[in-house]
């Protein structure tokens, strides 16, 4: 994926966002050297930021999510049983754009459909060996109500509802009639381990650098700021 369409869909999303009266918090808009020189263990340890993917695949539209970590805790904290022990993102899927199907091991997560189209979720339960449970009825807690569907049935959450994902719990979204702004509350997030794909993918996008960035992508900070290539 080129640099300077993840420079385009970052200007896009942001407008996106605004337009719901959600405000993203001053380092989204601090430039790379600022963020490079300022380097708050706080934002770039905790992995805060911009986070556009294609799953390393090359077709953003059709496979793809746009995410911004707006807050995340610390993994020692959730050992420790107290603390820092959750994360918010805010997230774009557009119309028919898919976040593949995925699980995760430690993370249990609200996602909230926060305005604009339908938010569908594809959902499945866990097997024994943690695969996917294609015959299993799936149960998924809907805003404190309990809601029962067949193995990969369809959940459709209008603005305004969420459904509640505990660990292990396979799923797949993306936006029906429109793009659709989502929020995340969840567990603390660890993106290099805790993400379970059914088919063998990548979490981050592989990027062609043709222009410099606009802001610095979570998967940049390791080699834009701490020079690791
Ligand atoms: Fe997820």
């Amino acid at each position: 994926m080129k640099r300077s369409r993840i420079n385009e869909i970052i200007r896009e999303g942001d407008a996106f966002i605004r337009s719901f009266g959600y405000v993203m918090p001053p380092f989204a808009y601090w430039s790379p050297e600022e963020l490079k020189t300022r380097r708050p263990a706080g934002i770039v340890d905790s992995r805060l930021g911009w986070d556009i993917t294609d799953y390393g695949q090359g077709k953003y539209d059709e496979l793809g999510l746009f995410l911004f970590t707006v807050r995340n805790g610390r993994a020692e904290d959730l050992t420790r049983g107290t603390g820092m022990l959750y994360a918010e993102k805010i997230m774009i899927s557009r119309k028919d754009q898919l976040s593949p199907m995925h699980r995760h091991i430690v993370k249990a997560e609200d996602i909230i459909n926060r305005g604009g189209g339908k938010l569908v979720l594809e959902l499945f339960m866990p097997a024994e060996d943690g695969g996917i449970d294609r015959h299993k009825e799936v149960e998924v807690p809907t805003d404190g109500v309990v809601r029962k569907l067949p193995a990969g049935g369809l959940l459709k959450l209008d603005p305004g509802e969420s459904v509640t994902l505990l660990p292990g719990v396979w799923h797949a979204f993306w936006g029906e009639g429109g793009d659709v702004l989502i929020g995340e509350v969840s567990t603390v997030n660890d993106d290099l381990t805790d993400n379970i794909f059914a088919d063998p993918i990548g979490r981050f996008s592989n990027i062609e650098e043709d222009e410099a960035p606009l802001r610095l992508l979570v998967s940049d900070y390791d080699r834009f700021i701490d020079g690791n290539a």
